[in-house]
């Protein structure tokens, strides 16, 4: 079976092909970031401009790498939402466009459910599993019992994690997306220079709350301006606040393990590939008797094989329908 997902929640324009749910003949990814490094962050209305001069080369590349054609394909799998609704609603109708004129399928996919099952183009992780999923939008635990059955137990109140460090990464006048430039300075500083809050909302709760860790480092960077604390560089300040995210993260992570008694974890959305989580929850898990997975770091940032996976699993095993989806519509905010 050959899937072709599509996928243009935010600032990715991306198409792949997936063949029997695992083997993935091709993965396309065009990034915007030039073009909004400039204003600081995603600028919805140049993102949606963007997929549409995009998204038809992007497809087609996909198709030739795969070395498939669209007659070749049996099932087109898009994200329908959460996300931008003017970026969406590009992919989405050019996959219906598509799945019409050529007579397939089409199915809807939930970007987070890409996510969390982006793993499996890796490995099939047994069930059940914790799934610690973590992006520039979302920083969500879910209890995974199969395909489908995702039982969220906490999330953020407030930021998320991948949005803290873009916003920390603005505060200190570097790039955007801030995560892999912070994790890159990060290298060079001391993480226990500076010992920023941790936000645990309780000893029993599995939700997160970042903004006051935000607000804690622009008071340090303040203080910083006008003299205080000058022994702490750049590189100490983004290692030390990578370390407090990372803290709580797999704090949550054993906490919820813990309540559940889970024995699996998968970690997963773009701040996943941060090599300081990955190595912090891998060692604490390791320790507890806990198994670790990961996707490989390009499956973690935004990607259509992930979305191709997600489509080739709910349409083979939860029983959507199989007919051309014509009505599906996008959703800013939808729900897993
Ligand atoms: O999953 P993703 O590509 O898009 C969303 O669904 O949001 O995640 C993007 C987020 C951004 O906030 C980015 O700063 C963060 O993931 N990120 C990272 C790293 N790479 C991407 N955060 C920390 N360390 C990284 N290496
Ligand atoms: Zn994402």
């Amino acid at each position: 079976m050959l899937v072709l997902g599509i996928e243009t929640s935010c600032d990715e324009t991306a198409a792949a092909v997936l063949k029997g749910g695992k083997e993935l003949l091709s993965n396309v990814i065009f990034d915007q970031i030039q073009i909004h490094n400039q204003y600081g962050g995603v600028v919805p209305e140049i993102a949606g401009r963007c997929h549409v001069e995009r998204i038809h080369h992007v497809i087609n590349q996909s198709l030739d790498e795969a070395g498939v054609t669209l007659k070749d394909i049996d099932l087109i799998a898009v994200t329908r939402g959460p996300g931008l609704v003017g970026a969406l609603l590009v992919g989405l109708n050019t996959a219906k466009g598509i799945a019409y004129a050529a007579q397939k399928p089409l199915i809807g996919v939930n970007h987070l459910e890409g996510h969390l099952l982006a793993v499996f183009l890796q490995e099939d992780v047994p069930f059940p599993f914790l799934a610690l999923g973590v992006s520039g939008g979302h920083t969500d635990l879910y209890r995974v019992d199969g395909f489908g059955e995702y039982k969220l137990l906490g999330r953020t109140r407030d930021d998320a994690a991948g949005e803290c460090f873009d916003k920390v990464a603005k505060m200190m006048g570097l790039a955007y997306p801030g995560g892999p430039v912070i994790e890159k300075l990060a290298r060079s500083g001391n993480s226990m220079a500076f010992k920023f809050p941790r936000a645990f909302l309780g000893k029993e709760s599995l939700d997160f709350s970042f903004s006051g860790l935000k607000t804690a480092v622009r008071n340090l960077l303040e203080k910083r301006s006008k003299g205080e604390w000058p022994e702490l560089s750049d590189a100490d300040i983004a290692a030390s606040f990578q370390e407090a995210v990372v803290d709580v993260l797999v704090k949550k992570v054993l906490l919820a393990c813990e309540q559940n008694d889970l024995q699996r974890v998968v970690v997963t959305g773009g701040v996943a590939s941060n090599g300081a989580l990955r190595q912090a929850v891998k060692s604490v898990t390791e320790e507890n008797g806990i198994q670790s997975f990961f996707p490989k770091p390009i499956y973690c940032t935004d990607n259509a094989a992930m979305i191709a996976c997600a489509g080739y699993h709910r349409y083979t095993k939860c029983g959507q329908p199989k007919d051309n989806s014509l009505n599906l519509d996008a959703r800013a905010t939808l729900p897993l």
